[in-house]
């Protein structure tokens, strides 16, 4: 049959170095918990709009330029990126493309990230620092969903291009990219541990 794929949406997803991720994720751990210790802006924003969690996102959202460990973390990230818009045939070609934006997140039992994208960058993401076994994944929801129309529903045993959301794992040491433009959330956390990530945007010039 003559049918090709086109107008794919990519996902990366990597370990963010190959040795050293546990006491690196201990390193930041332990900056996450400072940061939301100190940030009393974070919490009572967080108490509004992610409750039960912590996150710095609109308080303390460029935590690569005041932090050293954040800034070894911007420059791991990076390299990642590049490559993610090498995959995606991007022309920076004298371009240059940075870290907007590197927030906290801190999502003990029961708190939940609903439906979102990434406004005013190109490509976002996330790094796991704490995972709990049992702990949501990333939930990325088709592009196109709202033009489906009168389109039937997609079996339950779909290839998996033709599924309508996909979930990757949380895994602690594992980072993900996406086109900002890509809707996802993550479902409450069930478990008793807490889940601890860092989410970022980039943008180009
Ligand atoms: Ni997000």
């Amino acid at each position: 049959m003559s049918i090709r794929a086109w107008f794919s949406t990519f996902i990366y997803c990597e370990p963010l170095q190959k040795t050293g991720l546990a006491r690196l994720n201990d390193e930041l751990a332990g900056e996450c918990h400072l940061i939301r210790d100190h940030d009393a802006a974070g919490r009572r924003w967080s108490a509004k709009n992610y409750p039960g969690g912590f996150t710095s996102y609109a308080s303390l959202a460029r935590l690569h330029k005041v932090s050293s460990t954040f800034a070894a973390l911007e420059k791991k990230i990076t390299a990642h990126v590049r490559r993610f818009t090498r995959q995606l045939d991007m022309n920076l070609r004298g371009r240059d493309i940075f870290m907007t934006d590197c927030w906290v997140n801190i999502m003990p039992e029961r708190t939940a990230h609903g439906l979102h994208l990434h406004p005013l960058s190109f490509i976002s993401g996330t790094y796991y620092v704490r995972t709990p076994r049992g702990c949501p994944g990333l939930k990325f929801e088709d592009p196109r969903l709202d033009r489906f129309m009168a389109a039937p529903p997609r079996r339950t045993d779909a290839h998996p291009a033709n599924r309508q959301h996909v979930t990757y794992p949380a895994e602690a040491g594992t980072v993900i990219l996406f086109e900002s433009w890509l809707r996802h959330e993550v479902a409450a956390n069930p478990t008793t541990g807490e889940r601890i990530s860092i989410s970022f945007n980039y943008n180009w010039s």
